[in-house]
């Protein structure tokens, strides 16, 4: 167990790099809130994401894109004053960079300056090049982020698996290249063949972190209500559930009501 080892030292975008360079696998979870942000920290995560993945599984959206600005900095506000040691990236959210580089600055500037997180997310290649090099120019490192991008689901219509076929594989490792030279510290890839994943992690010298991209890559991320079981009706093929939380929750929770209902709690200790 090397959690103490691990909290000598926080993780910077440059560990990340380190990491990869000697073959050591980056771990990297979602969070949006203090409490479940401590514990990841305190397990010895290297990377919290403060994913807009909060827009379904913390507010109940169908999609990632009514997610604001200004709840992004709330959730990632929050992270940050549980973390000590991981790196905390805050995604830009659906239509906060968008428009033009400037305001693709502006929205990451808000982000650095009202939460204290260290570096933000994008989703996109070619077409977002201008708004990683000026976001870089303020000092903000950039994640980017291929394959499937959820912030575009209304274009491509579904969440199957991106870059099957040989053009958009072809697409992908191009604008990964985009991404790197624009000055991207590391790269989301998601739900993408794992051997074109490997393909790009191998050319790439930045880190490349999968979810549903397979085990050739640098590190993997997954949403943290997925693995810990509480979006029980979610069961993509990538996923790996490491609790049930949905249904041991919901048994405690029953437990309690029948205490309560039958007058068992509180109890004569539980009381002044
Ligand atoms: O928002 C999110 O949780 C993400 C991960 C799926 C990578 O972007």
């Amino acid at each position: 167990m090397s959690t103490a080892k691990n909290e000598e030292k926080k993780i910077t975008t440059h560990t990340l790099q380190e990491m990869k360079k000697r073959g050591e696998k980056i771990s990297m979870l979602t969070a949006y809130d203090f409490s479940l942000a401590k514990i990841l920290d305190d397990a010895g995560i290297d990377v919290l994401l403060v994913g807009d993945s909060a827009s379904n599984v913390m507010a109940g959206h169908e999609t990632t894109l009514p997610i604001t600005l200004d709840q992004m900095i709330y959730h990632a506000s929050s992270v940050v004053r549980a973390v000590k040691r991981a790196l905390v990236v805050v995604d830009l959210p659906f239509g906060s960079y968008q428009g033009n580089s400037k305001e693709a600055l502006n929205s990451s500037i808000r982000i650095m300056k009202e939460s204290g997180a260290h570096a933000v997310k994008l989703e996109g290649g070619k077409e977002v090049k201008d708004s990683i090099e000026r976001i870089l120019s303020a000092g903000v490192p950039v994640m980017g982020h291929l394959g499937l991008t959820p912030q575009s689901i209304y274009k491509f219509g579904t969440y199957v698996v991106r870059a099957k076929e040989e053009d958009e594989a072809q697409k992908l490792i191009a604008d990964a290249h985009i991404l790197e030279e624009a000055g991207c510290f590391a790269i989301v890839l998601e739900k993408i063949p794992a051997s074109l994943a490997s393909r790009v992690a191998g050319e790439l010298h930045i880190p490349i972190i999968g979810i549903g991209a397979g085990g050739g890559v640098d590190g993997q991320v997954l949403v943290l209500h997925d693995m810990l079981g509480i979006t029980h009706e979610f069961n993509p093929r990538f996923l790996r559930r490491y609790m049930t939380l949905y249904d041991d929750m919901k048994k405690a929770v029953g437990h309690y009501i029948d205490d309560v209902k039958k007058k068992d709690f509180p109890n004569d200790k539980e009381q002044y």
